[in-house]
């Protein structure tokens, strides 16, 4: 068993660097095992219960895959398909699924929730996304820098553009702190993520040297990054009508390539967490581009598909590194 055995997934804060880069290490030794046909199988007999409370394409997957990978069974809860919350509490639910399953992954909008959840399982709980964090998602994009770079972790600038109020902006925020790295958020202020959390960002910039940077300044906020990332303007469970309001306040934030040219530096990747809004490839993206006049939100085509990007990279290593929480946590 490792140190991690046992313990559930809610939010970086939680973790400290070593334990944190330790999942990172797994999931690149997981990843090479898998794709050198020789992965062993840590999690047989297994059973995993998948909570959905809003709707994925990779955590969902990555979370079956995982499993799968592992000999582990999984059964999804899809956002109709349990009764959490409107005609079972959550510590009920909890208290159910910990006498049958060895493992929940629970997304929805509440970090309160997923820790109800956590406290009452008896089992390890893994945060798949709440409005406050996506800690699993940060596991697949530090993976994805360190495979991107030559540099080590705490010698990497990254820019998070966009809307930072939320589960990307936070979690870009304290896991830059917590491993030491050069972390700036560039956005209009009022886009920035809480203060308390800004704080806690402080903190561990104390005991780690990160540096931690807060900027309306495009150009000050992207020089010299190694990598550039974004997410939507408009989260899940946000109702339409906030688009103009986004649009308006974000719309100089989007990533161009004029914005990649501004790092100076010529080999600078590109992050999405994905879905992103690139192209006219999508129903709700076109009516948005309609409804505004646009042909791009938060990061143009050109972008998207350069070879800056390395977005499906990272979609991946969601995979890999979903798996080294259930390897860590489970086995
Ligand atoms: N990045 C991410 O969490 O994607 P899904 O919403 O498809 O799971
Ligand atoms: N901020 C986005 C991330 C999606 C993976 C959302 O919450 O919808």
């Amino acid at each position: 068993p490792t140190a991690l055995a046992g313990r559930p997934f809610l939010k970086e804060l939680d973790f400290t660097a070593e334990e944190f880069r330790g999942l990172v290490e797994l999931a690149a030794e997981l990843k090479a095992a898998k794709r050198a046909g020789a992965e062993t199988r840590h999690l047989t007999g297994k059973n995993i219960a998948l909570i959905f409370e809003k709707t994925s394409t990779r955590t969902r997957c990555a979370f079956e895959v995982a499993a799968a990978d592992q000999g582990a069974s999984t059964t999804y809860l899809d956002p109709s398909g349990s009764q959490i919350g409107h005609k079972e509490s959550v510590r009920d639910t909890a208290r159910v699924l910990g006498r049958m399953y060895d493992g929940i992954e629970y997304r929805g909008d509440s970090q309160a929730k997923v820790e109800e959840l956590a406290a009452f399982a008896g089992v390890p709980v893994f945060n798949g996304l709440t409005d406050d964090w996506h800690p699993t998602q940060m596991l697949a994009d530090v993976l994805t820098m360190t495979e991107h770079s030559d540099k080590p972790l705490d010698q990497i600038a990254f820019a998070y553009l966009g809307d930072a109020r939320f589960n990307m902006g936070n979690s870009y925020l304290v896991t830059g702190a917590l491993l030491g790295m050069d972390v700036r958020i560039v956005a209009p202020k009022s886009y920035w993520p809480a203060q308390e959390i800004v704080d806690r960002a402080q903190e561990l910039a104390g005991a780690s040297g990160a540096r931690i940077t807060l900027t309306e300044t495009l150009a000050e906020g992207v020089r010299g990054a190694d990598f550039v990332a974004t997410d939507v303007w408009v989260s899940m469970g946000e109702p339409k009508e906030v688009w103009a309001e986004r649009i308006a306040a974000l719309a100089p934030y989007a990533v161009t390539m004029d914005v990649l040219r501004a790092t100076g530096n010529p080999d600078v990747k590109f992050l999405h967490c994905l879905p992103a809004f690139h192209d006219l490839g999508t129903k709700v993206g076109q009516e948005i581009y309609d409804a505004h006049g646009l042909d791009s939100l938060e990061v143009t085509d050109e972008v998207f598909e350069s070879a800056h990007s390395v977005v499906f990279d990272e979609a991946e290593n969601r995979l890999h590194t979903i798996k080294a929480v259930l390897v860590a946590t489970l086995a």
